[in-house]
């Protein structure tokens, strides 16, 4: 996605040669306009796949989720970091790592609302060693519903995430993918749509 990479050229900034800050339009400020021009691309992208329910991870997910589950006029769900002590019923849990953050939390999902038979179209903003995506899209299993595809905004493509994933069998579709990055340069590999 032409205008995403060139916000990111734009905006970006390398913390270090792993780690892309994207502050200004993603993760703390979110450029709402850029934010539905992602949703359309994702849900173009996956407009073939019969999809019926959107699911992302809370918090960062969201904004690009939403816009995407409106373009395809389907329902989002947020899976949620950890449980309320008052909500233990009715929920499916799992633990996943973030290497990143280098913590551990319960990936939590309502399982009222992912159905079985339901054809999910996974959205994350990071894609990175693939652990919150493959958390996630266990959880959706686990709820009988099958994950059509996984939609990322910035993949980092020199991590092993999509490898792990497309090794399981998933499909993803990322929008920027990051090949290099360090202090003054961000190189792109060939997204996805
Ligand atoms: P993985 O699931 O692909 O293995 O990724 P990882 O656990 O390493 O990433 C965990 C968190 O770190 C996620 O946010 C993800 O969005 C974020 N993240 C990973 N790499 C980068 C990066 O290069 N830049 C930025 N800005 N974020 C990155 P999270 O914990 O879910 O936080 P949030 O969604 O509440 O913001």
């Amino acid at each position: 996605m032409k205008q995403l990479e060139e916000r990111i050229l734009r905006d970006g900034r390398a913390l270090n040669a792993d780690v892309l800050l994207v502050d200004s339009f993603l993760n703390n400020q979110v450029d709402a306009p850029l934010m539905a021009a992602v949703g359309k691309a994702l849900a173009g992208a996956a407009k073939e796949l019969g999809i019926t329910r959107v699911v992302t991870i809370e918090s960062s997910g969201i904004a690009p989720a939403v816009m995407t589950a409106m373009a395809l006029d389907v329902p989002l769900v947020i899976l949620k970091k950890s449980t309320s002590r008052i909500l233990k019923d009715d929920v499916l849990q799992t633990e996943v790592f973030s290497f990143t953050k280098n913590a551990a939390y319960q990936l939590t999902l309502k399982k009222r609302f992912v159905l079985p038979g339901d054809r999910v179209l996974l959205v994350d903003d990071f894609l990175a060693r693939g652990e919150a995506a493959q958390g996630a899209s266990k959880l959706i299993k686990q709820a009988g519903a099958s994950v059509a595809a996984i939609g990322i905004v910035i993949e980092k493509a020199f991590q092993p995430g999509r490898a792990v994933l497309m090794q399981k069998g998933y499909r993803v579709i990322s929008l920027a993918r990051v090949a290099k990055m360090g202090e003054d340069c961000i190189e792109f590999a060939e997204a996805d749509a």
